[in-house]
């Protein structure tokens, strides 16, 4: 067995002062209490409520962790695990049920507490306004395909910063902007399970108006603090050396990682990207001030999610004519026969990603203030690692943050404006169609046992790892 046990007096990797340690949620995934206290469903409750088996063992979001009522006893073990700072969202539909602009008080007092506790156990809270949780009742008006929406989602915005904003200091507009286009309009995964390009470019189009418009507001009301957003960058590969593989990795970012990056930090989409879109009739509707507001409202500041990168290679085939646009007509993807697997998740595990991440934003992105705002390893079936003592002995996971943290340490050694690390997760959640069969906490938490939270081994290394700030 690998001995995790670390003394402060021999530290290899050590941090710059003030590194945030700690780890990212979100209220859907944590809260439950779906249907009570005022709430009302967003798009995954409705989704559950009318096809409960696209569920991991149909298990539903009201069923997620109970941090509605055990938000104090987390935040104590949060505490046990070395966390200085920590991320999760506001539940639109909670603290604005209907959509009518009314404050649902409950909603309030809740957040109210959980940052108040937060603060009182020296845990810097970080909010995030969206976490792919959408309100029923706004989808029923369009979704991200329509303006009303946007102007909604920027009332909710000022909404939590005039409540929350003397308080909380760094918000994120959205959460992984990228996926609910992928799975909610390209790739059938998630409701509302439209699979039609042009729909989900006005998606993303819309999305990335609503998060300048929610800066623009931030900005206005002079809140004491810094707004960013949080994407998941993933970056592309390509197979080899050869032109056309290498056309092929570069067409790729620009879909997956510039198409948001690109706006929210230099002000402006791609042009390439504008190209293929227009020379396919492909574009979004643009109301003629959209792009000024992006261009106007850039972040303070960036969260990066990473979890594997893309690898992709030149088409061997074109698509049969006429088939409907796919990002995939212009790449194949592929497969590295000798890449490093977790074995657990079948995501490809490559280290060194997060520090070419860091170099292109150093020498790309103006070397903007940027977090690693989420990565992790997700494990299926971990209770088969519980130990004679009862904890999950998750030695590949401490294994998996400290290979992270190795190239993260370079990064910084190279002049990278990297100001923390949070893992994914704090504990055990529930993670949309997936529930709960992957887990990435650092503390287990046990549905077959009254949601019991017991702290992994990686929790107990975590905490010497902030302690020490390194390893
Ligand atoms: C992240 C998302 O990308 O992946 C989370 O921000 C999600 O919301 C996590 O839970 C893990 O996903 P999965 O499918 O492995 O459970």
């Amino acid at each position: 067995m690998l001995d995790h046990t670390l003394k402060n007096t021999n530290l290899t990797y050590r941090f710059p002062k003030n590194f945030w340690w700690g780890s990212a949620a979100s209220g859907p995934q944590t809260e439950g209490a779906a249907q009570s206290d005022g709430k009302k469903p967003n798009i995954y409750d409705y989704w559950y409520s009318i096809e409960p088996e696209s569920f991991h063992n149909k298990v539903g979001p009201e069923h997620t962790s109970d941090f509605y009522h055990r938000y104090k006893q987390d935040i104590q073990l949060m505490k046990e695990v070395g966390h200085n700072s920590f991320r999760t969202s506001i539940q639109w539909s909670r603290l604005i049920p209907k959509g009518d602009g009314k404050v649902n008080l409950q909603a309030v007092n809740f957040y109210n507490r959980v940052i108040d506790e937060l603060i009182a156990n020296d845990i810097e809270p970080f909010m995030n306004l969206y976490h792919f949780d959408m309100p029923m009742c706004m989808q029923e008006k369009g979704g991200w395909e329509s303006r009303e929406v946007i102007n909604a989602y920027v009332k909710f915005a000022e909404t939590c910063f005039r409540l929350f904003g003397d308080r909380v200091k760094y918000w994120f507009t959205f959460n992984e902007p990228i996926v609910p286009v992928e799975a909610g309009y390209l790739y059938n995964l998630h409701y509302p399970k439209i699979v039609d390009f042009k729909r989900g470019a006005q998606v993303a189009h819309n999305t990335i108006v609503a998060h300048a418009k929610a800066v623009e507001i931030f900005k206005k009301l002079n809140v004491k603090g810094k707004i960013g957003i949080i994407l998941n960058l993933t970056p592309s590969y390509p197979r080899s050396e050869n032109l056309e593989d290498v056309q092929a990795a570069h067409v790729a970012d620009l879909f997956f990682n510039r198409s948001f990056l690109d706006p929210v930090t230099k002000g402006e989409y791609p042009k390439e990207l504008i190209g293929i879109l227009k020379e396919r009739e492909l574009l979004p509707a643009v109301e003629p001030e959209d792009l000024q507001v992006i261009r106007q409202n850039r972040i303070d500041i960036l969260g990066v999610n990473y979890y594997q990168p893309r690898r992709v290679k030149a088409k061997t085939k074109p698509e049969p004519a006429g088939a409907p646009f796919m990002p995939e007509h212009l790449f194949d993807p592929y497969i590295k026969p000798d890449r490093k697997i977790n074995p657990h998740r079948g995501w490809e595990i490559c280290e060194e990603v997060i520090y070419d991440i860091m170099m292109d934003i150093r020498d790309n992105y103006g070397n903007i203030p940027f977090f690693i705002s989420e990565n992790g390893m997700g494990v299926e079936g971990e209770e088969k690692f519980r130990n004679s003592e009862g904890f999950i002995e998750d030695d590949y996971r401490i294994e998996f943050i400290q290979e992270h943290l190795k190239w993260v340490h370079k990064g910084l050694g190279e002049g990278a404006n990297c100001l923390g690390y949070h893992l994914w997760t704090f504990m055990d959640n529930w993670s949309w169609a997936n529930a709960y069969k992957n887990r990435y906490g650092l503390v287990e938490v046990d549905l077959k046992n009254d949601l019991n939270r017991t702290i992994k081994k990686s929790g107990r290394w975590y905490k010497q790892l902030s302690a020490n700030n390194g390893f």
